[in-house]
C-alpha cells in the first residue's frame, strides 16, 4: 500500500481511558493544578485520559489554530490553516474534554520517506504538562505508519531541551536559506 493510501486509511483515532491490552504505560507526577498528560501507547494509537484527548487529522478549524497561535503570542493569517492543510501529511489536536484547543502539531510530508514536524504548539495554560511530547509522540507516530523514514524538525536553541530530550531528536546539522532575506 502507498504510503499515501496508509495515511489515508489509518483509523481516526479518538480515545481514551480503557483501553486492552496497553503496551507502555507512561505515569508523570503533576506540577500544578493541571493533571500532566497520562498516556498509554498501542500499537499505533496513542491515548490519554479523560482530561486531554489527541486525535490524528481531527477537525480543527482555522479560528481555532489562529486562537491557539495568538495564545502563544504569535500572529497569524486568516486563511492560515485552510492554506496548509492540503499539503499536511497528517496534524495532531490535543483537546481539553470541553472541545477547546489546547495543543496542535502539523507534519508536512515530501510524497516519499521524509516527514517535517512543523508549528508545535500548546496552549501557555497547559504547557509543562506533557502535551507537547505527546503530540510529537503521535506525530512520530503516524509519519512512521504513513512509510516516511525521517522526521525532521528546526527549532531556536532554546528548544533542544524539548525537543532532543523530552521528544528523541537526534542532533544532525541542517541547513537554512530565507528565500525572501537573499
Ligand atoms: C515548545 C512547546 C510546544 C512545548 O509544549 P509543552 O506541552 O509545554 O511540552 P511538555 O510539557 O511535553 O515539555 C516536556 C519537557 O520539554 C522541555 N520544554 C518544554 N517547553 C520548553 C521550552 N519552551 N523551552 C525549553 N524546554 C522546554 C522541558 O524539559 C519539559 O519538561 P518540564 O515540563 O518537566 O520542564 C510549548 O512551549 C510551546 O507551544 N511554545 C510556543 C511555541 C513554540 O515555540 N513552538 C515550537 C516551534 S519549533
Amino acid at each position: 500500500m502507498r504510503p499515501a493510501e496508509r495515511a489515508r486509511r489509518g483509523p481516526r483515532q479518538r480515545v481514551s481511558g480503557r483501553l486492552a491490552r496497553p503496551v507502555t504505560l507512561e505515569v508523570r507526577v503533576a506540577r500544578s493544578s493541571i493533571p500532566r498528560v497520562f498516556a498509554v501507547l498501542i500499537g499505533d494509537a496513542l491515548a490519554v485520559t479523560d482530561e486531554i484527548s489527541l486525535e490524528w487529522r481531527g477537525p480543527a478549524t482555522d479560528d481555532e489554530i489562529i486562537d491557539l497561535v495568538e495564545s502563544n503570542g504569535g500572529s497569524s493569517t486568516v486563511g492560515w490553516w485552510d492554506q496548509i492543510r492540503p499539503y499536511s501529511l497528517g496534524w495532531v489536536t490535543a483537546r481539553t474534554p470541553d472541545g477547546m484547543l489546547v495543543g496542535f502539531v502539523n507534519v508536512a510530508w515530501d510524497g516519499g520517506d521524509h516527514a517535517f514536524l512543523l508549528d508545535t504548539k500548546t496552549r501557555p495554560s497547559h504547557q509543562h504538562t506533557g502535551i507537547g511530547t505527546e503530540l510529537v509522540r503521535a506525530a512520530v507516530t503516524h509519519a512512521r505508519a504513513a512509510g516516511c523514514e525521517w522526521l525532521h524538525v528546526d527549532y531556536q536553541p532554546e528548544l533542544a531541551a524539548f525537543y532532543l530530550d523530552a521528544c528523541g531528536f537526534e542532533s544532525t546539522e541542517a541547513g537554512l536559506i530565507n528565500l525572501r532575506a537573499v
